[in-house]
């Protein structure tokens, strides 16, 4: 088994990586895996087993069409992790979102259906969904995107359907809610926040803080894909939740508590634009078709990763400086 996972040295992909070659999913125990990584500010090679003798490394980007060609052949499954993540960067710099995740999606699934790749999974979100003030989010909602990043994951989901559709290509789409965990990069609120707090600063609450995220651990949304990529019907699109909805106000003052920080830590600070009131999948279809359930405890996930940060400064130490030399238009 042969496995090619692009953006397989940023947060998600890099936990789908180590996992895999941990031996945690089953019937891949001895897969090869091969990483497609342009090592942006938010990839790195510290995040993965390098010298693992498993475990090829590749640098490029997706969007190089002829790179993919002359590596996908000989693989049997692709998982499409890369692409630009950050809402707050789409709001500045739109177009190395167009770029990477609808022309560097077009070019997985053009090069994957050229390749006769079998299995591929297309990594996606629920933010292309929008808003929802009650209720949850089934795989048939319509999208309707606000932010320019949630907009370019609703384009990159229609190419990948859209080659199943017109040439049978046999990929699914997940959609997941708010990931948290160790490696993540320190822009994101939960890893910003705690980086913070350590460091005895005060974290940046948007708004009037009520803005309602459900979150899951990494963990889970990578056992969630794996469980797609090996039983999935091509076509499909699965929804991969945490059920676990808390505010951004509530999610602060935990994190400020775990940190042993106090109540003077937090600062209100203007709203950002657009921003997306309430996300909910509801996550049935995976769970009934394929046995999906998040195994993470919320509380026991979020106390492991505030642990992590403080003790791997050595990891986001650089990764700080490196997040505030960028003009801050976030
Ligand atoms: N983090 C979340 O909470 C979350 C939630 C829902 C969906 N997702 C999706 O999961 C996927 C992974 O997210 P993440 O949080 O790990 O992101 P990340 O920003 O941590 O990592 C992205 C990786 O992609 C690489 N990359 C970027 N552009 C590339 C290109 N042109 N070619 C090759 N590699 C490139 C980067 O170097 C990096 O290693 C993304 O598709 C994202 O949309 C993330």
């Amino acid at each position: 088994m042969r496995v090619l996972v692009t953006g397989g040295a940023g947060f998600i992909g890099s936990h789908y990586v180590r996992s895999m070659l941990s031996g945690a999913y089953h019937g891949y125990e001895d897969a090869q895996v091969t990483v497609v990584d342009k090592l942006t500010y938010a990839g790195n090679t510290g995040n993965l087993p390098i010298g693992d003798p498993r475990l090829t490394f590749v640098k490029g980007d997706v969007c190089d069409v002829g790179l993919l060609r002359e590596l996908l052949p000989g693989h049997d499954a692709v998982v499409h992790f890369a692409a630009e993540s950050h809402v707050d960067r789409s709001l500045v710099s739109p177009g190395e979102f167009a770029v990477t995740n609808v022309l560097g999606t077009q070019s997985v699934v053009d090069s994957c259906q050229l390749a006769g790749i079998e299995r591929v999974v297309h990594v996606s979100t629920d933010e292309v969904y929008g808003s929802i003030d009650d209720g949850s989010w089934v795989e048939g909602t319509p999208l309707h995107p606000n932010s320019p990043y949630a907009a370019s994951k609703a384009a990159s989901d229609h190419f990948a359907l859209a080659y199943h559709r017109s040439h049978k290509l046999p990929v699914m789409v997940t959609r997941c809610s708010n990931n948290y965990g160790p490696y993540q990069f320190p822009e994101k609120v939960i890893p910003l926040f705690v980086t913070n707090l350590l460091q005895g600063r005060k974290v940046p609450l948007f708004g009037d803080g009520q803005n309602v995220r459900e979150w899951l651990h990494v963990d889970d949304h990578c056992r969630g894909v794996q469980l797609v990529l090996d039983g999935g019907t091509p076509g499909e699109i699965y929804h991969i939740g945490g059920g676990v909805e808390l505010t951004n106000a509530d999610l602060t003052r935990r994190l400020v508590e775990l940190c042993g920080a106090g109540p003077d830590s937090i600062e209100r600070v203007a709203d950002r634009k657009g921003h997306d009131r309430r996300y909910s999948l509801d996550d049935s279809k995976i769970r009934v078709d394929l046995g999906y359930q998040p195994l993470v405890d919320f509380d026991t996930g979020l106390a492991e990763t505030v642990r992590w940060y403080r003790d791997n400064q050595d990891w986001w130490q650089p990764r700080r400086e490196d997040l505030f030399r960028f003009p801050r238009g976030w």
